[in-house]
This record gives C-alpha cells, structure tokens and sequence, in this order.
C-alpha cells in the first residue's frame, strides 16, 4: 500500500506536469494561430483599402481629366456665345441707324404734304403714315437703348438739378396724350428746391415711359395721377391709374424685357407695344442705385409705378 503511494506520487506528478505541458503547447497553439489569423485579417483589410484607394484615385484622375474637357469645351462655346452676341448687338444698331434716317424723311414729307391744299382723304392718310412712323420712332428708340444696353453702353450723364424739372420737361406732351385718348390727366403740384445729381433727360424718359403706359392701358374717362415728392434723402415720382390692372403675379415679370403681361386680355393694346419700355426704365433707375416697382390691387383695379432713387447716386 505504502509503495503503491510512493510510486503513485511521482506517476501522479509526471502526470499534472504533462498535463501541464499540453494544455501550455495547446493554448500557446490556440494563441499563436489566432494573433497570425488576426493578422492575416487585418493585412487583408489593409489590402483592400490600398486597392480601393487605388480605385479612388484613378476614378478621380479620370474625373479631373473629364472636368478638363468640359472646361475647355465651356470656354470655347462661351467665346462662340460672346462673339454671337456681339454680332447681334452690332446687327441691331445698324439696323436702327439705317432705319432712323429714311424714317425722319417719310415723315418729314408727309408732314410736308399735309400743309399742301390735299383732300379730306389724303389728309387722313397723312395723319395714318404720320403716326405710323411715330409708334416705328418709338420702337427704333427703344430697340437704340436696347443694344446701348446690352453692349454696356448705356451712360447716365449726370449732372445737379431740381427734380420738379423730371417732370416739367415732359408734362405738356403727355397732357396732350392723355386729351387724345380721353384720359383725364393730373399732375399734383410739384415740390420745387429738392436737387438731386441723376441724369435728367433719361429720367424724363422713364417718368414718360410710366406716363405713356398708364394712358395706354386706362379706358376712356378714368384718371391717370402723377405724384412727385421728397420721402426722406430719396426722389420719388409716383404714376397712378385706374386702369386695367396687373395680376400679382406679373408685377415684377414686366419689367423683363419683351415680356408683357399675358392675364391682361386685351390684345390690341399688346400690339401696341413691344415690353421693352419698363425694362429700359429698370436698366436706367438701377444706373441712379434707386428702385422702380409696380403695384396693383388686382386686375380692373389700376396700377401704380412709383421710382425712388437717392439724391446723389
Ligand atoms: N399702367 C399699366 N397698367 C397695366 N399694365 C401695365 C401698365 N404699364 C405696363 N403694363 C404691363 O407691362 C407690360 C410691359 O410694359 P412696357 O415694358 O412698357 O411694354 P409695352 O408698353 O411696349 O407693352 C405691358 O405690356 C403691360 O402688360
Ligand atoms: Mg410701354
């Protein structure tokens, strides 16, 4: 029994000690291949990014390199559009030299004519080619400005004056406007010392542009009303009608150029006109830093057109 103990004792140790021994080689195994299968994934991992950074990069050089084209077509159609533009500018002030000249002699002539003894008949289509010609002299005047405009040419001359003189240079033609289309016509009395530095003959022309519209488009027997007053350091001038009205959703679209108001019925007056009037009139109040605006209640409710523009612009 004893030596059975004895002998057991040592076998039992050698026994713990192999034991021992093979559990440390088996984790030390489990250890070593787990920290290489962890490194093995992240080396993977690591490959697949360089791959996908590689794939970025050709992808963005390969979007550089499309960008560089587009660039350099754009640069190229902008230069194509620059030089179409200015043959259109050019196109359009020839135009409107070579049709200025011949005009003023049709008119002058039939002018001319009306004071010779002519019949009821022939005088009436005098008056006819007379005012012809006028409405072709407004059209050749604006499409002037227009290309003035466009080409970047349009400067205000400006010089100090009384801004009662934006109105006075202009208010006997349009009263007598206003008396042929049977529109009455007032003009409150005009504040007088308020100087201002603008340019006062394209003032005038936008101050008789509103003036002209409102007639226009006023039926028989209502009342067209210009206002002009000081309101703090601006200049205003104020054109109210009680005529045919502008839908909200056209006060500002008509003063793009050509663009006229299409809620309004009324297709004759349209032909009467071209839409360019109150975008030469928007171009000439921004060169004096003011605002120009339209209002209206709605349509069949009249409109008003005021300017303001600052005492020295
Ligand atoms: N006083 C007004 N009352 C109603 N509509 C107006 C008035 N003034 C201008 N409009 C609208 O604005 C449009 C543009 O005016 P404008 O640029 O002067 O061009 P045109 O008089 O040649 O049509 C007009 O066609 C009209 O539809
Ligand atoms: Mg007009």
């Amino acid at each position: 029994m004893e030596f059975a103990i004895v002998a057991l004792g040592p076998m039992l140790l050698m026994f713990l000690a192999a034991g021992a021994i093979f559990v440390m080689q088996v984790t030390g195994f489990m250890q070593n291949s787990s920290f290489s299968r962890r490194e093995q994934f992240s080396q993977n991992l690591i490959k697949q990014y360089v791959m996908e950074i590689a794939l970025a990069q050709t992808q963005v050089f390969q979007r550089s390199q499309d960008l560089e084209i587009l660039t350099s077509r754009l640069a190229l159609s902008n230069q194509e559009l620059g030089r179409l533009n200015d043959m259109k500018s050019k196109f359009l002030s020839m135009v409107v030299h070579d049709v200025r000249t011949p005009l003023a002699s049709i008119r002058g002539f039939s002018e001319l004519l009306m004071k010779k003894n002519v019949g009821e008949k022939e005088a009436q289509y005098l008056k006819n080619i007379v005012g012809s010609t006028d409405q072709l002299g407004h059209l050749i005047a604006d499409l002037t400005d227009l290309a003035m405009i466009e080409a970047g040419k349009l400067k205000m001359e400006k010089t100090l004056f009384d801004f009662a003189y934006v109105a006075r240079d202009i208010l006997p033609a349009m009263t007598i406007n206003a008396q042929k289309r049977g529109v009455e016509f007032v003009a409150n009395p005009l504040p007088e010392g308020v100087m201002i530095t603008g340019d006062r003959f394209r003032l005038s022309q936008v101050l008789m542009n509103l003036i002209n519209n409102a007639i226009k488009f006023t039926p028989v027997g209502k009342r067209v009303e210009v206002t002009l007053r000081q309101e703090g350091n601006k200049a205003c001038a104020y054109v109210k009608d009680s005529g045919i009205g502008i839908h909200r959703s056209e006060t500002a679209l008509i003063f793009e150029k050509f663009y006229q108001a299409k809620h309004q019925k009324d297709e004759k007056l349209r032909k009467q006109g071209w839409g360019l009037g109150l975008s030469i009139a928007g171009e000439i109040i921004r060169g004096h830093n003011g605002i120009i605006k339209a209002t209206s209640p709605g349509l069949g409710k009249g409109s008003t057109f005021y300017f303001k523009i600052p005492f020295t612009s």
